[in-house]
């Protein structure tokens, strides 16, 4: 599968491109930081420069023709309100906009838990996020692509465990980086996991086993 990467340098996409490249397949990975090309280059993917905000959705278009599938990881990672919008909301819309035009139909996006920290102090820029996040699941739903949804729960660095926790609807809970990335290699080529929204934190289920039951109709525990 040629599979196009928006996020690429990131925490969960430069594990997802490892994971990829390993499985066979051909992965181009967008970065918007010059110095950020040798990581994607040392993740196993080919690195292609462009931005979310710059990029219209023409070019964006043209970088994404010839691909299979679109992987959306990217985020303001708590850059502030506005570029909040800009990249994980208008971007995700441009994003998935340039995918229907390039024919690019798989496209996974890594979203938030609606819920995510309900028990904590919550500022005012975190609801927004969660708003954002919210609003970006809604047009892509609203899209004809072959989309998949994932909402891990808070991100971790430690290593993962091979085993999540994964539904429609599960307990908000944390989970590694690695786990996140493991169980999008995993989902994107499991066709029947299509337009449909995944939680997923941390848990006792193998991830291969997890995509299987899902496949099936089945949350896993
Ligand atoms: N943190 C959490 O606990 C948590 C929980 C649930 C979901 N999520 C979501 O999970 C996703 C992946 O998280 P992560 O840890 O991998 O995030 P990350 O490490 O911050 O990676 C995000 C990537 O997006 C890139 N990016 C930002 N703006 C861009 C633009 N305008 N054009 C192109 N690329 C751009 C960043 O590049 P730069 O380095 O240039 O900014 C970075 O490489 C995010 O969407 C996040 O919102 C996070």
């Amino acid at each position: 599968m040629k599979v196009f990467q928006i996020g690429a340098a990131g925490g969960v996409g430069r594990r997802l491109a490892r994971l990829l490249a390993d499985r066979g397949d051909q992965v181009t990975g967008m970065y918007r930081d010059p110095a950020q090309a040798d990581t994607v280059r040392a993740s196993g993917a080919i690195p292609l420069a462009g931005d979310l905000i710059g990029d219209s959705a023409e070019e964006l278009a043209a970088k994404l023709t010839g691909h299979d599938a679109v992987v959306f990881s990217a985020g303001a990672h708590g850059t502030g309100r506005d570029k909040t919008t800009l990249i994980d909301g208008k971007g995700l819309e441009k994003a998935a906009d340039a995918a229907v035009r390039a024919g690019a139909s798989r496209f996974v996006l890594v979203s938030a838990f609606p819920d995510a920290l309900r028990d904590g102090a919550r500022s005012e820029g975190f609801e927004h996020y969660i708003r954002v996040k919210k609003s970006a699941d809604v047009h892509l739903t609203r899209t004809g692509l072959d989309w998949l949804i994932v909402r891990p729960g808070t991100l971790l660095d430690t290593p993962g465990t091979g085993h999540v926790t994964a539904g429609p609807a599960i307990e908000y809970g944390e989970v590694p980086r690695d786990d996140v990335a493991a169980f999008i290699a995993a989902a994107l080529h499991e066709p029947a996991l299509s337009r449909t929204i995944v939680e997923l934190t941390s848990g006792r289920t193998p991830v291969a086993d997890a995509v299987a039951a899902l496949a099936t109709g089945r949350p896993s525990l």
